[in-house]
């Protein structure tokens, strides 16, 4: 795996289980993945020397991120290196204007936007949108890092300058108006086998995702179905094998549209450690091994999963005695840390709570009272504060 944060952490995880050795190639040993995996090859994934160092003799090549240039990765396919998913897929996770156009030719439904060269086509967009508009780079974009929701069209045309005065390409779009925001997790194998989890909402703050709820409450079996189905034909029609996730927003008005994908193990995806019959990484290593994959049943009614993520302040109490602490609050916690040191805002694990059975994801006190648990054990991991003021040495 070409990267080794959380991701091939946890996906190593999965391959234990499947008498595999995950080999990841990271930047350093401290990496996340580099701390659990003996087979590490340290160096660079925009290194083609790197890159082929760490997938001579692996069946298959797989991501932890999209960054890896398209070019080297045609290169190593062509020297006989079996690359999941193939660069000419992956492009659409890497580009988001590639990925766009190609959406659009797909006819799947996604919000206005238009490829930015210079702060007069950030005009012009504004115009036709008549609305307020996000900027986007191009590339290289992830955690909401190359999004910007500028406050109106002057501030727009000052961020898309800056972009491109640092050589970054960049596009402009609508703004949405969310009543949520959903997202479809497939998979696809080389045989052409598909698998999907149900449909979840992803609950975002300040372009971070902080917590998912799946199933999604509320949504009808009708929807459900229908991103399922958009997100096996999505991975179909770009040629995926492995893991697809597709981003999606429903707007005040109901309407699904695809915001972005991912193919790779996705933050939406977590929840299915604990909640799933088969986990995201799991059925990852499935499908690019070219195994039958895994069933997708959920094993509860609904599954929450919120994510620690470092506070402003790291508190004075070590991340063990928190842990101690919180399995003495919430025994049924299942908590996955990350091995990442704490910093204001930065993904260091994440928390799943399965909800009890007999319960709903359509009714709303259930619902509540799940994630409340869930953000409660996760604010607690990373801040050593409970939400609801309960002291335990009281
Ligand atoms: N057109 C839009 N209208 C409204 N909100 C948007 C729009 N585009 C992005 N956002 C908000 O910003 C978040 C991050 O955007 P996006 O998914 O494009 O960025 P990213 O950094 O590539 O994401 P990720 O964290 O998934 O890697 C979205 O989840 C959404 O909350
Ligand atoms: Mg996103």
């Amino acid at each position: 795996m070409i990267g080794g944060g959380q991701l091939a952490r946890m996906t190593h995880q999965a391959a234990i289980a499947l008498g595999q050795t995950l080999r990841v190639l990271v930047a350093g040993p401290d990496d996340p993945a580099a701390q659990v995996t003996p087979d590490v090859v340290i160096g660079s994934h925009d290194n083609l020397e790197d890159l082929r160092r760490a997938a001579e003799g692996a069946t298959v090549v797989t991501f932890d991120h999209e960054h890896v240039p398209t070019e080297l990765l045609e290169k190593l396919a062509a020297e006989g290196v079996t690359v999941a998913p193939s660069a000419s897929a992956l492009v659409h996770a890497q580009d988001k204007l590639v990925m766009r156009r190609r959406l659009d030719a797909l006819g799947a439904a996604i919000p206005r936007y238009a490829p930015v060269e210079g702060p007069d086509d950030v005009d012009a967009f504004a115009a036709r949108v008549d609305g307020p508009i996000v900027i986007k780079a191009v590339r290289g974009g992830y955690d909401g890092r190359g999004v910007y929701l500028p406050a109106d069209v002057a501030g727009a045309r000052e961020v898309a300058a800056r972009l491109l005065a640092d050589g970054v390409p960049v596009l402009a779009e609508e703004r949405v108006r969310l009543r949520r925001e959903l997202a479809a997790l497939v998979a696809r194998s080389p045989l052409g086998q598909g698998a999907a989890w149900p449909v979840v909402e992803t609950v975002q703050q300040d372009g971070i995702c902080v917590a998912v709820l799946a199933p999604a409450p509320s949504l009808t079996d009708e929807t459900d179905v229908a991103a399922k189905q958009l997100a096996l034909r999505l991975a179909d029609d770009l040629g995926v094998v492995g893991l697809l996730a597709v981003e999606l927003f429903e707007t005040t008005d109901g309407v699904i549209l695809v915001n972005e994908l991912a193919m790779r193990p996705h933050n939406s995806g977590h929840w299915t450690m604990d909640g799933s019959t088969t986990s995201q990484f799991e059925q990852h290593l499935r499908a690019v091994l070219d195994y039958p994959l895994g069933a997708t049943a959920p094993v509860a009614p609904l599954t929450v999963m919120a994510n620690v993520l470092g506070a402003p302040q790291p508190p004075a109490m070590e991340l063990d005695e928190r842990l101690h602490h919180l399995f003495g609050r919430i025994p049924e916690a299942r908590v996955h840390l990350y091995g990442k040191e704490e910093r204001p805002g930065r993904k260091i694990g994440h928390v799943n709570i399965l909800g009890g059975h007999g319960g709903s994801p359509d009714d709303a006190r259930y619902v509540a009272n799940v994630r409340e648990r869930a953000e409660r054990a996760a604010h607690w991991l990373s801040h050593a504060e409970w939400t609801d003021g309960w002291d335990g040495h009281d």
